[in-house]
């Protein structure tokens, strides 16, 4: 005891001997540093008691030598956090996250009443989250997520009125939400509060919260009861995910809550109606409804929940992808999205790192773990979990990737793709290319590789990719301005846009050609796109084509899972009877009844498995004829007939129609420009000349729209 006292008075003797300079918000940085025990990375290495304030410090933000913000992001730190922050009167970031840090949050903290945000996920912080938090007047960002925190919310965090963000996601949080949690917090944007054990009932003014915008996600708790019907009153556009919860009764079919997929609702076994499949039993339906309770056995309700109880829990994974592909726009958190792939990649390796930590790896991954019988390939790929950069400019990591909101913006037969927009305002178009299926990781690789390595001002750029076992993702720049389909046609189901105009249309025609005239000649491996079409062009902000999807046939393929463009080709091929003449065969793959994609298909494409340049060089003269036409490619000739438009174009030349009623009715104020309007019609028709032999090469298509291009903008001038 004596010993230990003389310690303490030796250590502070010598504190205040080393400290003699520096000011005192520097003196409650060092207890941080003091209270670090392990600091591999150095962040601390700088933090020097000889320097007057602490502003130089790496992570400290000063304001007026006034410190403000505390950044030490990824730094293995471990140790546990000091009470003495709390002195900082100015701090407004605290930013700790994926560190090691353990240890409760001290209540001391929150006398740090300036604190606009407190960013501590991916710790092992443990405990009571303390009833002081209220005190944060000032708070916007609560981010708690992937940590050991038990006990409830603190009542008083309702308190902290201006919180743009609460994610308390995958910690031991318990009990009911504190009341007047929805109405409390008006500027509210996400909310995310799964994988907790939270309970009791979800309290109706949770519809109260009209600023959300991006995540409301309670999935992965015990919160039970029925879903109130107010919740229809969140902003459209949310993201709701109620799933794997102990909720019950009909779904209400409202506002928000219509018309979302089944995801948001899955893994309650109480719960019935649209969009489950489980009907609502008769005693579930409003009062008003006639019972058929009595006509029934007695057995037949808890029966119907019984065998849907089953089925929901037994969903099968690709359903669970085929309902989320249904699921046209949605918002959600990327790392929930991705947690069954971050949990498989993530908690193995922190876990290996770090003994203390072997609780939440158990806790989270017990189904998770590598399947060891999986593939003996999976040993060998086990170092293969982590974003692999392709150009030196990608300052972004996995984990960030993880935390960023995304947004659903398309899907193709070939995965979803999300824009993803990170911490730091980054934005990038995720395509998530499915599960499961081939371990060719070296194969994968090598294909996105090549890829990677084309770079053209006219192709969107591959900057990363992530592969494991059960998820491969590309992550692409994000191209802003949608694709060529919809600045063709508009939206589908709204009614006003913008019509490009003759200019916009040349340049981007120009743009396509030149991208493609780059793979076809310039790239390393003289390639062949295979599946362009307008949905394929994005656009840029100032109407510059950027040609995307390139390559992702052969990367599908061999990332598994996901049907290929050549085997669905391969599929469609079947039907076919090889004694009908060639010229009906395009009419045959394009139709209403297909995929209207394959309309941009070379017919010889049917035919021959060895795609050719030529095959690009029809897609071209295709997207051509829809740019000029302003029409879909298969067009309603009567009720009962369709014709795809080289046909429709071949019988309105042989019958001599007049120009006008052949090109977009948004062009007919460019009449000065007929000539070019019948040039691009003459190049598009050699593009899409029956037999391959006789297209031109994208080169030659490319030098003519380049020379018609620059002598309309010359005589524009
Ligand atoms: C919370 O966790 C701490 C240890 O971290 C434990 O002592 C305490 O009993 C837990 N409380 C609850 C309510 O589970
Ligand atoms: C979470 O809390 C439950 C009880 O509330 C406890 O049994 C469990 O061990 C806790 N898990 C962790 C990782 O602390
Ligand atoms: C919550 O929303 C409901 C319905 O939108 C409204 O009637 C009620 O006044 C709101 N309550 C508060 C406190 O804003
Ligand atoms: C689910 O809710 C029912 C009542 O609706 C309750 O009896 C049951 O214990 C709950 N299950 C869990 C796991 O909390």
């Amino acid at each position: 005891m004596l010993v230990g006292l003389f310690l303490i008075l030796l250590c502070c003797s010598d504190c205040l001997v080393l400290v003699s300079s520096l000011n005192d918000e520097g003196f409650v940085l060092l207890t941080l540093k003091q209270s670090i025990s392990l600091d591999p990375d150095g962040a601390f290495s700088y933090w020097d008691s000889s320097n007057e304030t602490p502003c130089s410090w790496n992570g400290v933000g000063c304001l007026n030598d006034i410190v403000v913000s505390v950044t030490i992001p990824k730094r293995n730190l471990y140790g546990f956090l000091p009470s003495s922050l709390g002195a900082l009167s100015g701090l407004r970031h605290l930013n700790l996250r994926n560190n090691r840090l353990f240890g409760s949050l001290p209540f001391q903290l929150f006398s740090a009443q300036a604190l606009q945000s407190l960013v501590l996920y991916g710790n092992s912080f443990s405990g009571f989250v303390p009833n002081g938090i209220g005190k944060l007047k000032y708070l916007q960002t609560l981010d708690l997520s992937q940590n050991l925190f038990n006990g409830s919310l603190p009542a008083s965090i309702i308190q902290c009125s201006r919180l743009k963000t609460i994610d308390v996601s995958h910690n031991n949080f318990t009990g009911s939400l504190p009341h007047g949690f929805g109405t409390s917090f008006s500027y509210l944007e996400k909310l995310d509060l799964s994988f907790n054990t939270f309970d009791g009932s979800l309290p109706s003014d949770l519809g109260n919260l009209s600023s959300l915008q991006g995540t409301f996600d309670l999935s992965h708790n015990l919160f039970s009861g029925s879903i109130p019907s107010s919740l229809g009153n969140l902003p459209e556009k949310v993201y709701i995910d109620l799933s794997h919860n102990n909720l019950s009764g009909p779904i209400p079919q409202n506002g928000a809550l219509m018309n979302r997929g089944p995801t948001a609702f899955i893994g309650n076994p109480g719960l019935c109606g649209s969009p489950l499949k489980s009907k609502c039993s008769s005693g579930t339906l409003s009062a008003s409804s006639p019972s058929l309770l009595p006509f029934l056995p007695d057995d037949h309700s808890p029966g119907i929940s019984g065998v849907y109880a089953e089925k929901t829990r037994g969903l099968s994974k690709s359903a669970v992808i085929a309902i989320v592909l249904g699921d046209v726009v949605g918002i959600c958190l990327i790392g929930l999205l991705f947690s069954y792939c971050y949990s498989r990649a993530c908690y193995p390796r922190t876990k290996d790192k770090m003994g203390h930590n072997s609780d939440k790896g158990k806790g989270r991954n017990e189904c998770l773990c590598f399947r060891k019988d999986e593939s003996e390939s999976v040993s060998q790929n086990v170092e293969q979990y982590d974003l692999v950069p392709l150009d030196a400019q990608v300052g972004f990591d996995l984990d960030e990737l993880l935390k960023a909101s995304a947004f659903v913006i398309g899907k193709s037969g070939i995965g979803i793709v999300y824009k993803v927009v990170l911490e730091d305002g980054v934005t990038l178009a995720v395509r998530r290319l499915g599960e499961g299926g081939s371990q060719r990781f070296k194969e994968f690789q090598t294909e996105v590789e090549a890829i990677a390595k084309l770079r053209h001002s006219n192709l969107v750029t591959l900057r990363a990719y992530y592969w494991s076992v059960d998820e491969k993702l590309l992550i692409y720049e994000f191209i802003p301005n949608g694709n060529l389909a919809t600045a063709i046609h508009g939206k589908p189901g709204t009614v006003s846009f913008t019509p490009l105009s003759w200019s916009a249309r040349l340049k981007i025609m120009e743009g396509i050609a030149k991208g493609i005239v780059y793979l076809h000649e310039f790239s390393p491996k003289k390639y062949v796109h295979g599946d362009l079409k307008p949905n394929n062009i994005l656009l840029t902000q100032n109407m510059e084509a950027k040609i995307s999807d390139f390559g992702l046939a052969r990367l599908a393929n061999i990332a598994g899972g996901t049907p290929t463009l050549q085997s669905s080709r391969m599929a469609s091929e079947k039907p076919l009877d090889p004694k009908q003449p060639k010229t009906v065969t395009s009419e045959i793959i394009c139709s209403s009844s297909s995929n209207t994609g394959t309309c941009y298909q070379a017919p010889e494409s049917l035919k021959v498995l060895k795609p050719s340049q030529k095959w690009d060089v029809y897609s071209y003269g295709m997207i051509l004829l829809e740019m000029i036409t302003g029409r879909f490619p298969l067009i309603q000739v009567s009720s009962s007939s369709e014709m795809d438009l080289v046909h429709w174009i071949q019988l309105c030349i042989e019958e001599q129609k007049p120009l006008s009623e052949v090109i977009d009715p948004h062009l007919i104020q460019d009449a000065d420009k007929e000539e070019e309007f019948i040039s691009i019609l003459k190049i598009a028709m050699s593009c899409v000349h029956g037999s391959p032999e006789r297209r031109p090469t994208m080169r030659h298509v490319s030098d003519a729209i380049e020379r018609l291009s620059s002598s309309s903008s010359s005589s524009r001038n």
